[in-house]
């Protein structure tokens, strides 16, 4: 991804997306039902209450070709990683900046990311995708 971001820095926005869309950071949000509403065939009833999986939205096949793959060069498509509606993220545009300003200053300074011996460690929360840790080696 590195090179490919050196090569062509344009690819910046939307590889920020496919990162966003491919690990989805906040899996899940949770709604009450106002009001009885048909989804689908099923019936929510008024005050039930519903988790939504947008780590599963995002990885929906009817909206993304190749849904389990990391593309890099996937063109920008509506995802949920910032939820929908009325609550949708009000940070999200911050949130794409730093890591575009973050991915384009390593990719400037650095040839090659690599992850140290130490394996990537999951974080064991329902809602939030994220690491312990992430230890990488750089190289000038
Ligand atoms: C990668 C980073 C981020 C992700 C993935 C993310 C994701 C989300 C999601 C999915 C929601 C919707 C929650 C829901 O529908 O119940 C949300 C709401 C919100 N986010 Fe973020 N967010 C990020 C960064 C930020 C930042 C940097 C800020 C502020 C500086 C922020 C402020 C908010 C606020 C205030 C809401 C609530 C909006 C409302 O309920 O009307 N977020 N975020």
């Amino acid at each position: 991804m590195l090179k490919q971001l050196r090569k062509n820095p344009k690819l910046l926005p939307q590889g920020t997306e496919e990162i966003l869309r491919y690990e989805t950071p906040v899996q899940t949000v949770a709604r009450v039902a106002i009001e009885d509403v048909e989804l689908d065939g099923y019936t929510i009833r008024k005050g039930e209450r519903v988790v939504v999986s947008l780590g599963a939205a995002n990885r929906d096949p009817l909206q993304f070709n190749q849904a389990a793959q990391f593309d890099i060069k996937r063109p920008i498509a509506r995802n949920l990683a910032f939820g929908s509606g009325i609550h949708y993220c009000l940070g999200s545009n911050l949130a794409k900046m730093v890591c575009q300003i973050a991915f384009s200053a390593i990719s400037q300074e650095f040839c090659e990311i690599k992850l140290a011996n130490d394996p990537p460690k999951w974080r064991n929360n329902f809602i939030i995708r994220s690491l312990e840790r992430l230890i990488v080696v750089l190289h000038k």
